[in-house]
């Protein structure tokens, strides 16, 4: 029985797929494995462990699985003691099956397991080899103890995981399991932990993060762990994502007013724009109640950026639903939007409804939505030009001597390339003029650094 060695420098190679909950299981699975003396590597052939953290929500996602599981197989012909490990929803769904699909598996840990990783790892080898899918209903504090998932100064933080919702497309309520919270002192004590590690932006994140304080575990609601969020030492910007148009509440557009860490940007996907589509969809709002919403956020907050999802295709949609999605886009003007061709999930309600659109169709669709969008997003790109921006510095331009190209966002989350003569490190807080305008990003020139103790506003 050969039990992993931690004596000498191991290496794990990590690839990650999907959503923001998927980052913060991988942030977990680093800072576990970094308690056993891991180090991460690029390349997958000098890995001691391979970990492959899928997503399911669209089929492309779960091929993904299929195709560098291939690349892995070689790799372990050659070397039998490389450990090669599935997580995320593709894990979670598939279970023991995909030893059988793919013998040279190791390890399969679903998505309410990710902290037992450590353990299953210290195992003798015959007791590695298992898939861990069990749902465990609530919380417990220590589950997520782990999270090293800082990039240049930003970390994601789960708050809750799980989904009620059951839209009749989605397999995320399958997958993640019921919804259940996080205290949240506990919560309070990560945020602190990352922010005294040097962490300056902090994103909440759940698959409904509205729903916070509503199903097992919470014990203030999701306004309210906002405000307090925001109100830790040192803490520059909080996001948060993903909400539910359904759930979003009055107090929490208050909040944006009161506290101005938080940032300028709410992702709302609306899906479709189209009453009975959504209807289908079991989506809970009407098209006019999303666009009020929307309007209220606005007017309140011009400076606000909005950004949604949407699908096309989904069983049924006609023409004319597909114009209400057209209307909804240009009223409602997001500054940016993800569309996704609708694709049927093994499991869910919608995969058997008649009227599956053909595959032609959603292409045009979705061309037609993108295409309408580029244009939202570059005219809403151009309306900042001469304006003054807070940036926080995201990639710092490392070569000194050279012309100094420097990068961050804006509190809305627009990228903003600019120059500055000086080094500027990683999370510092920049005023920029914006001198030009493109599809995905702004370019500005450096004007000073921002007062210090202000909360950066864009
Ligand atoms: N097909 C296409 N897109 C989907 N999404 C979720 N499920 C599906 C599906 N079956 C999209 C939704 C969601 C985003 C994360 O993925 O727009 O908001
Ligand atoms: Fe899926 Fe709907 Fe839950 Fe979002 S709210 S994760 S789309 S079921």
């Amino acid at each position: 029985m050969v039990a992993l060695s931690t004596e000498r420098g191991r290496y794990v190679y990590l690839e990650t797929f999907g959503c923001q909950m998927n980052e913060n299981d991988t942030g977990r699975m680093m800072g576990l494995l970094k308690d056993m003396a891991f180090k991460t590597t690029e390349r997958p052939d000098a890995a001691d462990l391979i970990i492959i953290n899928t997503c399911s929500v669209r089929d492309k996602a779960e091929h993904k699985l299929y195709s560098i599981l291939g690349r892995f197989k070689e790799l372990k012909e050659e070397r039998p003691g490389l450990i090669i490990a599935v997580a995320g929803c593709v894990a979670q769904q598939l279970g023991a099956a995909l030893f059988k699909r793919a013998p040279y598996i190791d390890l399969v840990i679903g998505t309410q397991n990710v902290h037992r990783l450590k353990e299953i790892l210290e195992r003798p080898l015959p007791l590695r080899r298992v898939a861990v899918t069990e749902f465990r209903g609530s919380i417990d504090a220590n589950e997520y103890a782990h999270n090293d998932a800082t990039d240049g100064g930003k970390a994601f933080v789960a708050i809750m995981r799980g989904c009620d919702n059951f839209c009749t497309y989605c397999i995320v309520p399958y997958t993640r399991g019921a919804e259940a919270s996080r205290k949240s002192s506990d919560i309070l004590r990560e945020v602190s932990a990352l922010v005294n590690d040097g962490v300056k932006e902090v994103t909440l994140v759940g698959q409904n993060v509205n729903s916070y304080g509503r199903g097992s575990g919470a014990d203030v609601s999701f306004p309210e762990l906002l405000r307090m969020t925001a109100a830790t030492d040192g803490i520059r910007r909080v996001r948060f994502m993903t909400s539910h148009p359904k759930d979003i509440s009055g107090e929490l557009i208050d909040v944006f007013q009161q506290t101005p860490v938080l940032c300028r940007h709410l992702h709302l996907p609306v899906q479709s724009g189209s009453d009975s589509i959504l209807k289908m969809m079991r989506r809970g709002y009407t098209a006019a109640q999303y666009l009020e919403k929307t309007r209220r956020i606005r007017q309140r907050y011009p400076d606000i950026s909005l950004t949604s999802d949407i699908i096309v295709g989904f069983p049924g949609e006609t023409d004319a639903d597909f114009e209400a999605t057209m209307l909804l886009i240009n009223e409602a003007r997001f500054d940016n939007v993800f569309a996704f061709i609708y694709s049927p999930r093994p499991g869910t309600e919608a995969a058997g409804y008649a009227g599956q659109v053909p595959a032609e169709i959603k292409a045009f669709r979705l061309q037609t939505i993108l295409e309408t969008q580029r244009e939202i997003t570059l005219a809403g790109n151009r309306a900042l030009e001469g304006s003054i921006q807070e940036v926080m510095v995201e990639d710092r331009g490392a070569r000194p001597g050279a012309e100094r190209k420097i990068s961050g966002r804006t509190s809305c989350g627009r990228i903003v390339h600019f120059h500055c003569e000086e080094g500027l490190s990683t999370g510092s807080e920049v005023r920029v003029i914006i001198t030009a305008a493109h599809q995905n990003s702004l370019r500005g020139e450096f004007i000073a650094h921002a007062a210090q103790g202000q909360a950066t506003v864009a």
